[in-house]
Formats: C-alpha cells, sequence, structure tokens
C-alpha cells in the first residue's frame, strides 16, 4: 500500500477506501469516544507480555504466545469480537500428529485421494478422537471460553469455525461459559470429508456411504451478554452488541458459498487450515458493527482472520503457538490483503 492512500484518524492509521472509514450511523457523536477507546485498547494489547510481537502493517499485530496464557493478561471488557478457526482436535498440532502429516501417512491427518488429476491438502480425520481426546478438547475449550467471555466487551461477538462432528461440543463449552448463543454461520464448501465406502471392502459395498460427503462448515455465532439496557445504548457505550450490515438495507446473512482455499492463497501462506479470504472478509466484515474496534484471532495459523481485517481497515491482534506459522502468517498478511475481491456478502451469490 503507498503511502498516498493512508488516513491517520486520532492516531490511528486506516487504508482511505477502508470499511472502517466509512460512516457506519446517522448520529456519530459517540464515534470519536469510541475512536479514542480503540486506540487504548490497541496500546494496552500490543504491550501485553509474549516471546515476540510482529507488525506486518501498521494495526495488525502477531503475538507468538498460547492463547490461554496471552488472554489471562488482557483486561476485562477489552476485546471488540473474536474471529477464529481454532485447533478442533488440539492434537492434530502437535509434534506427533504434525510429523505424521508430513511424512504423509498415518495418524490424525487424512490424505484425500487425488481427484480430476489436483491434489488435495491433507484433512485433519475428528472420526479417530479418543473419549480422553474428546475430555481434553472440552477442557481446552472450556478455560478458552471462560477467558474469552472476561477479556471481550459486553456484547461482543465470537465466530468460532467448527465441523459437523464436533460443533456440539465446543459451542456448548462457549455457551455453559456464559456466552448467548446467536446461531451459526453455514459455510457451504465441498471439503471433501466423508463420501467413503467401506474400507478394503468398496466393491462388496458399492451403494454404500460410511458417513456423508460434507458441504458444509459450521461457524458457531455467540455473544457476551450487553450491559447496557438495549442493543442501542450498548453500541454507544461500547461500539459492541450487533453485527455489521451488509449495506442499509441488506443484513448480515448465515448462509455463505463459498469455494476451497484457492491455490493462490495457499501458495502464500501454506497452512494446512487456511481459510480462503473471500469468506473470511465477509465474517471479520460482520465482527464490528460500527467497524470501530479491534478483532482478536487466538489461533491465527496461517494469518487469514488478520489478514482479512487489514483489508478492511480493522485493527486486528492475534496469537499462535507455534513459532513457524508466525513467521509464515509475518511473510503472508499483506500479499492476502492485497488479493483481488469483494469484502462484503453479494447477494445471491
Ligand atoms: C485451524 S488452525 C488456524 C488456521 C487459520 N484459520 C488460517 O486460516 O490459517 C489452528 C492454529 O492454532 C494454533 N494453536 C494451537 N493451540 C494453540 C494455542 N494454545 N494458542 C495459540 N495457538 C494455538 C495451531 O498451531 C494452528 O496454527
Amino acid at each position: 500500500m503507498s503511502a498516498s492512500n493512508i488516513a491517520i484518524t486520532i492516531g490511528r492509521v486506516v487504508p482511505c477506501e477502508s470499511e472502517a472509514s466509512q460512516p457506519c450511523c446517522s448520529n456519530n457523536g459517540f464515534m470519536a469516544d469510541l475512536r479514542e477507546r480503540e486506540q487504548i485498547v490497541w496500546n494496552t494489547l500490543c504491550n501485553l507480555p509474549c516471546e515476540r510481537t510482529v507488525e506486518p502493517c501498521p494495526g495488525t499485530m502477531l503475538a507468538a504466545a498460547n492463547a490461554l496464557d496471552w488472554l489471562t493478561a488482557v483486561p476485562d471488557d477489552t476485546l471488540h469480537g473474536i474471529v477464529t478457526d481454532p485447533p478442533y482436535g488440539l492434537i492434530e498440532y502437535e509434534a506427533k500428529d504434525h510429523d505424521k502429516l508430513r511424512a504423509g501417512r498415518g495418524g490424525l491427518w487424512r490424505i484425500p485421494p487425488s481427484f480430476d488429476g489436483a491434489e488435495r491438502l491433507p484433512l485433519p480425520r475428528f472420526t479417530v478422537l479418543t473419549d480422553r481426546d474428546r475430555g481434553r478438547l472440552e477442557n481446552f475449550f472450556v478455560h478458552f471460553a471462560q477467558a474469552a467471555l472476561r477479556a471481550l466487551a459486553p456484547g461482543a461477538h465470537v465466530i468460532l469455525a467448527s465441523n459437523p462432528l464436533l460443533s456440539t461440543v465446543t459451542f456448548g463449552c462457549l455457551e455453559a461459559a456464559g456466552f448467548e448463543k446467536r446461531g451459526e454461520i453455514i459455510r457451504l464448501v465441498q471439503t471433501l470429508r466423508g463420501g467413503d465406502r467401506p474400507k478394503n471392502a468398496e466393491d462388496e459395498f458399492r451403494d454404500v456411504t460410511v458417513m456423508p460427503r460434507s458441504c458444509w462448515e459450521p461457524w458457531g455465532l455467540f455473544r457476551k451478554p450487553i450491559r447496557e439496557k438495549t442493543v442501542a445504548a450498548n453500541l454507544r457505550r461500547w461500539g459492541t452488541g450487533g453485527l455489521r450490515r451488509v449495506s442499509p438495507s441488506e443484513p448480515f446473512r448465515d448462509v455463505i458459498t463459498s469455494s476451497p482455499t484457492p491455490a493462490c492463497e495457499r501458495d502464500i501462506a501454506p497452512h494446512p487450515s487456511l481459510k480462503p479470504q473471500r469468506f473470511m472478509r465477509q465474517v471479520v466484515r460482520a465482527i464490528l458493527p460500527l467497524g470501530v474496534g479491534v478483532v482478536y484471532d487466538p489461533f491465527f495459523g496461517g494469518g487469514a482472520t488478520l489478514a482479512a481485517a487489514a483489508r478492511l481497515g480493522y485493527m486486528a491482534i492475534g496469537t499462535e503457538i507455534n513459532a513457524n506459522y508466525v513467521d509464515m502468517a509475518a511473510a503472508a498478511i499483506t500479499r492476502l490483503r492485497d488479493l483481488p475481491g469483494e469484502n462484503r456478502q453479494v447477494v445471491g451469490a
């Protein structure tokens, strides 16, 4: 981005044409207070203890840290929204299963068959989780949800990726911690998970599918309860409580048609779970109802959420436990941000 299309607004740097710089409400007398608060929050978050930080572009901060540790240092009522794709199975990013992923066989990672001549990326296979793994998963999500609830501003939303096999477990943990469930965003995407015949007996059972081929991905939508009497009052006081509309005549919708992550994005950030910019820009845009505040991704991986936020001119901070992925995201974020494409939902798409 050239210096000529950068604007400074009360100490914050935003791209001139960004979504953050566009007016979001008819009477914005309180917006100056919210911008001031945004800057204070940003300064606080950037100075929290962690192994190291990288700022790939103004208003985007990567912290090399365990999300659970980092969250405990965040003051109460601080973050304006969370958009994240967590480690669903926890163990898939542990050294043992990561080594199996690299070796191309065994463990939790399934190598899908090549299809139409195209090699597919490995997918985590969640049906192999044991009861103990599920218990650990619940434990992790309960801790995460409790820490996130405290650190989020009243009325702030969480958008949390999951999959049809584990969403009841992970979503239940957020509700148990005190979040309100506000729905689910359905990403319509061909994941190539499931749809196979019984292993080693494919010819014998030609008409049997062990599990359906999954064509969707649930993203849980949660809100920390508002603290003011009405959503309007909460929006004025905290800048949170609702979701950003697509336009004055179009609400945000909860079904989004999406392609798998394109090869050009995977070349920029070769993380095994990279989410596509087209989809991420739509959900990240919605998380700040007034376009003001700081978005957090606790498990940023290749940096898809943070790149989408940078594209929108939103301030965003993330944590990632794996040092290699911190380096990967640091190099990828401005390149993903600058890819062409829509920022918001296209009705009928
Ligand atoms: C599903 S991936 C996120 C992928 C990301 N959405 C993207 O598009 O690249 C989950 C990430 O969480 C990281 N992770 C696992 N446990 C963590 C923890 N306790 N704190 C921070 N990051 C963690 C993993 O290293 C992995 O990169």
